[in-house]
């Protein structure tokens, strides 16, 4: 069933939380921390780079960062609470970072998972994603890295 969330641009008081989001949800089982509240900051106030969040009522159900380059969007980290998975709040994040990528003049997005993610490579599967590659050892040596892209906009419509 379809959640009743709202999405906005991430504030400072959700920097924590977004942390522990990654660190819990995305790099499980790695070494250290990467996105670290110090690092998420920095993408919150970055001017190439966007952070957005789904609130369900006073709860932040999920998040998504995506860096800005002149041709492609990189989504760089995305993450729903498991409590609400499955109800939308995945798709609509990206469709939120999409629409600011497309008003940029932006023609593809890039994305990479974790090749053990089924639930992500399923998800962007969904969204229209293809395969566009790996790089063996990309998470720590211990893990490949799964990339997939989409073209967006014009590059897309070109392609049909
Ligand atoms: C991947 C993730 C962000 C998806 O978020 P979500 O809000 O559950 O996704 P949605 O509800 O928008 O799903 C849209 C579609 O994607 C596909 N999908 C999503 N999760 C799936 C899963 N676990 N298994 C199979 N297909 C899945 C389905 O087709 C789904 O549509 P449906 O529910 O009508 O069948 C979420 O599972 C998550 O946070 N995982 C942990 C963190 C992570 O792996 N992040 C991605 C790598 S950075």
């Amino acid at each position: 069933m379809p959640s009743v969330h709202s999405l906005r641009l991430a504030r400072r008081s959700d920097i924590r939380e977004i942390a522990v989001m990654s660190r819990c949800l995305i790099e499980v089982g790695l070494r250290g921390w990467s996105w670290h509240p110090m690092r998420v900051a920095r993408a919150l106030h970055g001017r190439d780079s966007c952070v957005v969040v789904a609130d369900v009522g006073a709860q932040l159900a999920g998040f998504a960062i995506a860096e800005f380059g002149d041709s492609t969007a990189h989504l760089s980290l995305l993450a729903v609470q498991p409590a609400h998975q499955r109800r939308g709040i995945g798709i609509a994040l990206v469709e939120w970072l999409e629409a600011s990528a497309l008003t940029a003049g932006i023609g593809r997005i890039d994305v990479e998972m974790r090749a053990n993610n089924f639930a992500a490579r399923c998800f962007y599967e969904a969204l229209g994603f293809s395969h566009s590659g790996e790089v063996r050892g990309y998470y720590q040596n211990i893990e490949t890295a799964v990339r997939m892209q989409r073209r967006i906009g014009r590059l897309a419509a070109l392609e049909k």
